[in-house]
């Protein structure tokens, strides 16, 4: 995982700045049978049911649409668990102050955004990304986008 600020003005960016918008990174291995136990237990603690895998490939049908839903600043009611098993994706994840800390993902990597975070998200030049998914209720996971008027409103709140 890589980590910093997409704003270059800023010091670099880590997992401080992650843990304090509450997004959990981790390294899991690689095989199944090693990852999988370590996911079991997130899916306990965390209340995860579902899980499947999920691939973006340079061939995939419909790749710019798909891609494009996720492209402009949203959140989810349920949190969005990614674990890495090949390819690369970058995240940019609203920090407490509202900048963006961009976030590259690759092999190995475990990331979870939580519920209700804004966040958007783009493949690499490579275009491709295989992962496992794991949902606590998959009708949760829908794209709410963020609108301009609502950040105005939250900036508002927050000079509050
Ligand atoms: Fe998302």
């Amino acid at each position: 995982m890589k980590v910093h600020w997409l704003d270059s003005d800023r010091a670099p960016a880590g997992v401080e700045d992650l843990r304090q918008v509450g997004v959990l990174h981790e390294v899991l291995p690689a095989t199944p049978d090693d990852y999988q136990p370590q996911l079991d237990v997130l899916k306990r603690e965390r209340g995860y049911v579902e899980q499947d895998i999920v691939e973006l490939r340079p061939d995939t049908v419909g790749l710019e649409s798909i891609c494009a839903k996720f492209a402009d600043e949203h959140l989810h009611t349920d949190d969005e668990v990614r674990y890495v098993l090949e390819g690369e994706g970058v995240f940019d994840i609203r920090s407490t102050d509202d900048a963006w800390i961009r976030v590259t993902v690759e092999r190995g990597d475990l990331l979870v955004v939580p519920a209700n975070l804004h966040h958007r998200f783009f493949l690499t030049e490579r275009k491709h990304i295989r992962c496992v998914r794991l949902f606590k209720d998959s009708s949760g996971w829908v794209p709410h986008y963020r609108q301009p008027s609502d950040r105005a409103k939250e900036r508002a709140n927050q000079r509050v």
